[in-house]
């Protein structure tokens, strides 16, 4: 990650660590702005439906249907109203909170380009389907929307007449063409919600419904805020008159005044440029993952790197090397973003094989497992003193070289997931160090969304491979924190290796005066 990224990923985790203290790390807001904008998309979807069983589509109706809506029925249909608007508000805010921050965390490049380019569309399909839930209210701000936004499409050579002229006046605007906008507003959420679900479609096990305490809170706020604050009209439209203000939603038409100011194509050629730079942000220099490779000699089968793999990179084949094991993995390098997953997941991943045969059904390229051990006992062999640790950390989290020294040794790996439990049993038994202390990113905030959680249900014995009961629990620690909790790690980590020297002492056999051991013995 470069320098710059890192900084502002400390800053913005900074920031968020504030909300850990408020609602936890698991209720985070800002680890759940996927789940949270498709749990506000759906309170949309579902009060939308509520508000179409009694609007009235017809231009000189649709007023009058609202305001019944809002002032008769304003228990039910008017607190729905309120519901649809502010829940569209909150889809902006964490669509773009959502977007900045898959960008300060680098979550772009390699075959992450997919999410983020179907996220572009995302973008313009939220705000033309909000802009057009302005229209069909036709009140004095829907006339402002329309005229304005008609007057800036004409400003492209799209339509041979122009859609302005429908708004001269009331008689000009027909009920065909007020029954267009209206099937505008519900054809273009029901595209978003089908490319939302292409922009996910890779991810395994995607977070698409935040933790319900979360969103039973997110839901009391805006029912609160409904009835505190409802959503009126702002008059009937009038298209004889021009009307002279308007109050704005700032979510959705924060554009609209610079249209006084700047001419149609201006805009276009500005919003065109922005979406260009959007799509091509994957693309700008980054780290290039090196795909995972499957060596068919160890694979067995098992499924459980296809399972475990968080990108949907694996998928298991009929065999192909006329071995004995019904299927083998195939990894899609397109897909593949090389956190190493798959290979803490799979069963002969174990450094206690030989030497020799150390190799595993699927490796990273770039750092083979022997390579890894290797590594771990060349750092650790020379470690001092009775509380010597292997700190294995991922590559995304707190600057690990700062805890070095001559009782620690520190080995960075794409993803805490890559380590399988094996290691923590081969280094801890066999005595190269007296304790394994594992760290990753902050926990709920996982850089590879799922390395943290499978390395925690491994230790614990729920998931395969788990780590064996013969490896004392004591000797492990694990800590999850961000890029700027360099001080909280090294603090966590003196607090275990305190625990070691404790355990070392309590551990050491006790000499028995040679007396004591006679007037025992008789
Ligand atoms: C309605 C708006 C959006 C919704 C509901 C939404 C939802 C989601 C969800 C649920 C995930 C998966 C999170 C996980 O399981 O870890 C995700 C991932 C992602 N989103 Fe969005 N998203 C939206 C808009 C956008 C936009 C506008 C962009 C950027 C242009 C974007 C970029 C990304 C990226 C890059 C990922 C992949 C992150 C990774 O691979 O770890 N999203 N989104
Ligand atoms: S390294 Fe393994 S787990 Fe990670 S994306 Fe590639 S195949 Fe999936
Ligand atoms: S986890 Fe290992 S053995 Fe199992 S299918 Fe994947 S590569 Fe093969």
């Amino acid at each position: 990650m470069s320098r710059f990224k890192r900084l502002a990923r400390a800053g913005v985790e900074r920031a968020e660590s504030l909300f850990d203290a408020v609602f936890t790390p698991d209720w985070n807001p800002f680890y759940q702005l996927g789940a949270l904008g498709w749990f506000f998309y759906w309170i949309v979807a579902v009060s939308g439906i509520y508000l179409y069983a009694f609007f009235d589509s017809g231009v000189t109706q649709a007023y009058e249907s609202v305001e019944y809506m809002t002032h008769v029925q304003w228990y039910a249909a008017g607190v729905m109203r309120s519901l649809h608007r502010y829940a569209s508000d909150a889809l902006v805010v964490v669509m773009v909170l959502h977007l900045v921050r898959e960008y300060i965390m680098d979550r772009l490049h390699g075959p992450r380009w997919f999410a983020w380019v179907i996220g572009v569309p995302i973008i313009w399909l939220v705000f033309a389907a909000g802009i057009s839930g302005y229209w069909v209210v036709w009140d004095k701000l829907a006339q402002y929307v329309a005229i304005a936004t008609s007057q800036w499409l004409d400003s492209l050579p799209l339509f041979g007449e122009p859609i302005a002229r429908n708004f001269i006046h009331d008689s000009t605007l027909s009920g065909r063409f007020f029954t267009l906008m209206v099937f505008i507003h519900i054809a273009v959420p029901l595209i978003l919600l089908f490319v939302m679900w292409i922009h996910i479609h890779r991810h395994a096990h995607a977070k698409v419904n935040p933790p319900r305490g979360l969103a039973i809170g997110m839901l009391t706020g805006l029912v609160v805020l409904s009835f505190v604050h409802p959503a009126v009209s702002q008059g009937p439209a009038n298209l004889e008159s021009v009307p002279a203000v308007v109050g704005l939603d700032w979510f959705y038409l924060f554009l609209y005044p610079f249209l006084d100011d700047y001419s149609g194509i201006a805009m276009w050629l500005l919003l065109g440029v922005a979406t260009l730079l959007l799509f091509a942000l994957p693309w700008l220099p980054g780290k290039r993952p090196v795909a995972a490779v499957v060596d068919l000699e160890n694979c067995n089968g098992c499924e459980r790197c296809a399972v475990d793999c968080p990108h949907g990179a694996v998928r298991m084949a009929a065999r192909s090397d006329g071995s004995a094991y019904l299927q083998e993995a195939v990894v899609d390098p397109a897909l593949c973003v090389a956190c190493g997953i798959c290979v803490g997941a799979c069963p002969t991943a174990t450094p206690f094989r030989r030497r020799s045969a150390l190799k595993a059904g699927i490796e990273l390229p770039e750092l083979p497992l022997l390579a890894l051990r290797e590594q771990s006992l060349s750092l650790c062999q020379n470690l001092e003193g009775n509380d010597r640790v292997v700190v294995y950390g991922c590559g995304h989290g707190a600057d690990l070289s700062a805890v070095a020294g001559a009782s620690v040794a520190v080995i960075e790996l794409p993803c805490i997931g890559m380590l399988a439990p094996s290691f923590v049993d081969f280094m801890i038994t066999r005595h190269h160090v007296d304790g394994v202390f594992l760290t990753g990113c902050r926990a709920g905030d996982c850089y590879e969304r799922l390395g943290a959680r499978w390395t925690e249900q491994r230790l614990a014995g729920d998931r395969d491979p788990y780590l064996r009961q013969r490896v004392p629990r004591k000797r492990i620690a694990t800590f999850w924190v961000g890029a700027d909790g360099g001080a909280a790690l090294a603090e966590e980590l003196a607090a275990f290796r305190t625990r070691l020297r404790e355990l070392h002492a309590a551990e050491a056999p006790v000499v028995v005066p040679r007396h004591e051991a006679v007037s025992h013995a008789d």
